[in-house]
């Protein structure tokens, strides 16, 4: 299987395998941190969270969200590309293909605080910085849809923090982080416009579409966001082009009929036409979860991925 760095050499940094812990990249934990005290938020990143909270576009959300929900959403994208526990098949291969090397593109939808993001990038930094991934050039453009303005400042800021140093293992990142409702024709055609333009020159195209479903499935937004998404994967399609969908491994997400089910049967009959035999009868669904560190020194705290690859071909 194609992986970015097999199990057996994850390093010591990112996952401890001898108690099973998953721990987050040191330059994501500062730049959060950094979020955190420049906005009055640490001690209430030290708070419980309320159960069942997700998030959403107001400030107070979009402050809670940064407080309580980062670091997990930032583990879960850790999962895939790591894969600690090899319990992911034909997922982490989707990294191999994407961030081997020269020009690459990244849809981060929707972006919320730019967790998906900078845990892609500070996870490929410190897999360079161990000698464990070759250290060719690396241009990664990135652009993040998000309706929270208060949101995408965040994402700007949390991205600009490590510019710097991804530049030190030859990762030059740019990036852009729009306005974007998923419920809203021209607005999506102004984000697809964006996609298209940006990753004209990019060998290789990845859109990430991470912790929707509450949005989606408990404010009953399927409907109204679903032409917006046939649009969006219909103008993704490239050689080289994949999507992945990234979702909390939740009862409404994994079971039958759930979240992840209604996503896989939508997909197919979208591109029934275009998809292969194989495509369609392939599952390439998979679920993990881990224990992660906890960055301020609270214990550890478990985080569950349920994840679905779609390749999307011309
Ligand atoms: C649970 S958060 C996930 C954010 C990010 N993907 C992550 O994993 O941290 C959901 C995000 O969806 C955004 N959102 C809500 N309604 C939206 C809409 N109609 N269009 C685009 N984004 C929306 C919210 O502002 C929030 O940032």
């Amino acid at each position: 299987m194609n992986r970015l760095v097999p199990t057996e050499m994850l390093p010591e940094t990112l996952w401890n395998s001898l108690e099973s812990v998953l721990i987050l990249p040191p330059q994501l934990v500062s730049s959060w941190k950094f979020l955190l005290e420049k906005n009055g938020l640490l001690e209430k990143a030290k708070e419980r969270a309320p159960e069942g909270f997700e998030g959403g576009m107001s400030k107070e959300d979009t402050d809670n969200h940064l407080a309580w929900r980062f670091t997990g959403s930032s583990a879960r994208v850790m999962l895939p590309i790591l894969d600690p526990k090899d319990e992911l098949d034909n997922i982490p291969d989707v990294f191999i293909r994407i961030f081997s090397g020269n020009k690459v593109f990244l849809a981060d939808l929707p972006c919320g605080s730019g967790a998906a993001s900078l845990s892609i990038l500070t996870v490929l930094y410190e897999l360079r910085r161990q000698n464990l991934v070759p250290r060719e050039p690396l241009h990664v453009v990135i652009v993040g849809g998000e309706i929270s303005k208060f949101a995408q400042q965040y994402a700007n800021e949390a991205l600009y923090r490590v510019v710097a140093e991804l530049e030190t293992q030859a990762i030059i990142v740019e990036f852009e982080f729009i306005d974007w409702n998923v419920c809203d024709k021209i607005s999506n055609t102004d984000l697809i416009r964006k996609l298209t333009i940006k990753s004209q020159d990019c060998a290789t195209r990845l859109l990430l579409l991470s912790n929707f479903s509450g949005f989606l499935e408990r404010e009953k937004k399927w409907k109204d966001a679903q032409p917006q998404l046939d649009e969006l994967f219909r103008h993704s399609r490239d050689d080289n082009s994949i999507a992945l969908w990234i979702e909390p491994q939740k009862n409404n997400v994994t079971s039958g009929g759930g979240f992840m089910q209604r996503l896989i049967k939508w997909f197919r009959g979208a591109f029934a036409n275009i998809l292969s035999k194989d495509e369609t009868e392939v599952d390439n669904y998979a679920e993990s979860s881990a224990d992660v560190v906890h960055p301020l020194n609270m214990g550890k705290f478990r985080v569950g991925l349920a994840v679905v690859r779609f390749d999307l071909p011309l």
